[in-house]
């Protein structure tokens, strides 16, 4: 047998991970699209693992809805998800990244543990009709029933955000210029009103109004 087959089949297995990667519909050369709809709003926040993001602007995505869901031990509350929706829309910001982080927005995301997973939708630039391809995570177990339809007072605990998590949406938000309706539903959300002291001072949390 050639003395090379074992690096030959490493050759192989590379091109072809490389390959699939090349092929999904929010990759451009050595770029993709992200669509960050959660804490990814927000510059500072993104920027801690993905570096080579840049914005591209604020972007709307057609039947699907955020929701929250999975309680973080790092946030002390739910996390947000997008859910299939027919006839909803919501608002995330748009970011243009560097392949090579790729695996660490993945790993943000906690691919490798099944919490979250990338799938790839179409959303639009504000006044915009050309649809983009954009890559964005889901919560892997989907949550049940729309917190849109509860109103405050009767949002689950396992479905509030804390009140940290939702300073950095509406901080994300205001900065990546979504539209202020967005922006009020998002200050106007039940949050646990748990705080995580090292993430205020991280990301300047302090003065964000809810
Ligand atoms: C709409 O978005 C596309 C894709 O980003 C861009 O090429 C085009 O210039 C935009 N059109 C306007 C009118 O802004
Ligand atoms: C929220 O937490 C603060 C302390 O962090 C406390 O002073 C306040 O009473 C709490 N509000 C509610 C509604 O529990």
């Amino acid at each position: 047998m050639n003395q090379n087959f074992p690096l030959l089949l490493a050759i192989i297995a590379l091109t072809g991970v490389n390959s699939d990667v090349q092929q999904l519909p929010e990759v451009h050369g050595d770029k993709f699209y992200y669509y960050g709809f959660g804490s990814n709003m927000l510059a500072k926040r993104i920027h801690i693992q993905n570096p080579t993001a840049e914005i591209i602007g604020p972007a709307l995505l057609e039947d699907y809805r955020v929701d929250f869901s999975l309680v973080s031990q790092f946030w002390k509350g739910a996390v947000a998800t997008i859910v299939p929706s027919p006839g909803s829309k919501t608002w995330g910001t748009l970011w243009e990244i560097d392949l090579t982080n790729l695996p660490d927005i993945d790993n943000q995301e906690r691919v490798h543990l099944g919490w979250y997973k990338p799938i790839s939708v179409q959303v639009k630039l504000q006044n915009n009709a050309t649809e983009i391809p954009a890559r964005l995570y889901v919560i892997t177990n989907e949550p049940k029933g729309n917190v849109h339809d509860l109103p405050p007072s009767e949002v689950p605990e396992d479905r509030q955000p804390s009140k940290t998590y939702l300073q950095v949406l509406v901080k994300g938000a205001i900065e990546s210029g979504l539209p202020e309706e967005y922006v009020t539903w998002l200050k106007g959300f039940k949050h646990n009103n748990q705080t995580v002291q090292h993430l205020e001072e991280l990301l300047e949390l302090q003065s964000v109004q809810l």
